[in-house]
């Protein structure tokens, strides 16, 4: 059933403006977008924003080294139990780089251990059938990126509930503009009712997930799911409602 677009019937000015409103706001969802991509990124030795960064933000995460953990199930097979034992310390402690090729440690200083005994088979040029070259370890640089096991802790209590306030408030107003604005348009029932549909769906996943994460960790992915939903229903009512805005004709 086509309906009236009361959105059309604006003046030039009051469309103009809104049009403005409505593309500011467009663009400060966007700078939010890269803001918490780049914000979350780092959490994990991983480049980019991972689920790891995710998880470990609301509901904390362990991250393992996987030089400790190879090492630990007793890889390689042919390593002596002395070298591995001092592997094992010098993961298990706190001087990663400062120990790494101490010359105080002669030879047996971890650079010199993973020198004779890793990197024949874990070097960018190693080839045969036992060499795994995908993961060398010939420069510190390397080993730096697998060497690090590190606990991330969830935010703090009161940051959650700082965040929450300003953002539950926020994005609720926010979410309200956007569905008002969507449903003064002209475009279908059918599709501007989905969409306000998704954003209150949306919205209340991801905000709850924040706070059900504490409890339960397997939760995080609905706050993704809920976030993703909400932008993009959020994003595409904003240039839904500005393309009624300038549709030829007069609403009717
Ligand atoms: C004889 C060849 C050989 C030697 C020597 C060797 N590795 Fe490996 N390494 C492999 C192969 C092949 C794999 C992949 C299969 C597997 O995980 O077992 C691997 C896997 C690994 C992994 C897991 C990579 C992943 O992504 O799961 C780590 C970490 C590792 N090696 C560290 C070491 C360290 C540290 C040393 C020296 C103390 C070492 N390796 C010595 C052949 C070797």
């Amino acid at each position: 059933m086509a309906h009236t677009s009361i959105l059309r019937q604006l003046g030039l000015s009051a469309r103009l403006g809104v049009s403005l409103i409505v593309l500011t706001l467009l663009g400060g969802l966007t700078v939010s977008g890269i803001y918490m991509a780049v914000h979350h990124e780092n959490r994990d030795e991983q480049p980019g924003l991972t689920m790891t960064d995710i998880r470990g933000h609301y509901a904390g995460v362990s991250v393992r080294s996987p030089l400790l953990s190879a090492i630990e199930r007793g890889h390689p097979e042919s390593q002596s139990p002395e070298a591995r034992k001092v592997l094992l310390d010098w993961l298990k402690g706190d001087r990663i780089s400062e120990d790494y090729d101490s010359l105080d440690l002669g030879d047996l200083a971890p650079a010199e251990i993973i020198a004779s005994d890793c990197v024949s088979c874990h070097s960018a040029q190693s080839t045969g059938a036992d060499a795994f070259p995908q993961l060398p370890l010939d420069y510190f640089d390397q080993v730096k990126k697998v060497a690090h096991s590190s606990d991330i802790r969830p935010v703090g209590i009161e940051v959650l509930a700082a965040s929450t306030h300003t953002h539950a408030i926020s994005l609720a107003v926010l979410s309200l503009v956007a569905t008002g604005l969507l449903l003064l348009t002209g475009w279908p029932r059918g599709l501007t009712s989905l969409l306000v549909l998704l954003i209150g769906v949306g919205l209340a996943l991801d905000l709850s997930g924040w706070w059900i994460a504490r409890l339960y960790a397997g939760i995080v992915p609905m706050i993704v799911v809920g976030g993703v939903i909400f932008a993009v229903a959020v994003a595409l009512s904003l240039l839904l409602v500005i393309a009624d805005l300038w549709r030829p004709g007069k609403g009717t």
